[in-house]
């Protein structure tokens, strides 16, 4: 099995060999990344906003299997809201939480980053700034953030995909910066990625075509062999960056603990954005960087 060189936080980020891992691996583990605090501010912040949250009429149960969620309206105009989407194991029939509330948040997407003050000041970091420009992109947006929770024994899996599957740009420029505000393991559902496959080609795309609709469609078959995924196991305040094209997911968390991650993903602004990809965002609402 291959094995990804851990690096720690310091003050020249990216390294050169920072940059030669990501640009090598298309990942890049950067363990001490955020403190404690700032993790469990985070942390902190989503509960008051699921304490907040009344469910409406009719709920979004975010599955990644089939994209059964494609026509769901509440899901195609969360890009430029904070929308809360469920396990499918959080309900019982009649469709009451059979958890905490908190507990059966799959996850919160998808503009936490520009519209709580908490999660713009943690994703607007000057060292994330540093990290994109310095891993390649001229002019970073942010595009998306996500806060996912992962919750134990109903935390679903994540089958294998690219992000730029879904926010895609010509050239490829999507980037997604992973922290784990909890300690992510095999038992609680770590991310897993095949380092080196960014050099494959995109083989999905998730798009509006010309009816309208949500579709995915197949433009390669996968290069990668499955057997050369590897675990990324990571502790609290670990920061995963992945190469848009790198093919990684998660495993279901089968344990007692909970797995909370939050992911911001970030495109170049210099490179075309295609105008058929799922997220939206209104015209009063334009792709801000890190320090506009
Ligand atoms: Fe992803």
């Amino acid at each position: 099995m291959k094995t990804i060189p851990r690096f720690y936080a310091g003050a020249d980020m990216p390294s050169a060999a920072m940059r030669h891992a990501y640009h090598h691996d298309g990942v890049l583990v950067i363990e001490g990344f955020a403190s404690t605090d700032r993790c469990r501010a985070l942390m902190d912040r989503v509960s008051e906003l699921v304490a907040g949250y009344e469910p409406p009429e009719r709920s979004s149960v975010f599955e990644t299997e089939g994209q059964s969620h494609a026509a769901d309206d509440y899901f195609q105009t969360s890009g430029d809201k904070i929308r809360f989407f469920f396990e499918a194991g959080a309900f019982d029939d009649e469709g009451a939480f059979v958890v905490d509330k908190e507990q059966a948040v799959n996850k919160i997407g998808h503009a936490l980053h520009d519209l709580d003050p908490v999660f713009d000041a943690f994703s607007r970091d000057p060292r994330l700034a540093a990290l994109a420009s310095g891993l390649g992109l001229d002019d970073p947006g942010l595009i998306q953030s996500m806060f996912i929770v992962k919750p134990p024994r109903i935390g679903g899996e994540v089958n294998c995909h690219q992000d730029a599957t879904f926010l895609h740009t010509d050239p490829v420029s999507c980037t997604g910066f992973w922290f784990a505000l909890e300690d992510a393991t095999l038992e609680n559902g770590c991310l897993k990625a095949v380092p080196g496959a960014h050099r494959a080609p995109l083989t999905e795309r998730f798009h509006y075509d010309e009816t309208g609709s949500l579709v995915m469609d197949t433009l390669a078959e996968p290069a990668w062999d499955d057997a050369d995924v590897v675990p990324l196991e990571a502790p609290a305040g670990t920061l995963v960056v992945l190469h848009g094209l790198l093919p990684h997911l998660s495993g279901p968390n089968t344990s007692e603990k909970s797995r909370r991650a939050y992911a911001l993903h970030v495109v170049d602004r210099a490179t075309r954005w295609a105008d058929d990809n799922w997220l939206r965002r209104g015209d009063d609402m334009p792709v801000r960087g890190f320090a506009d």
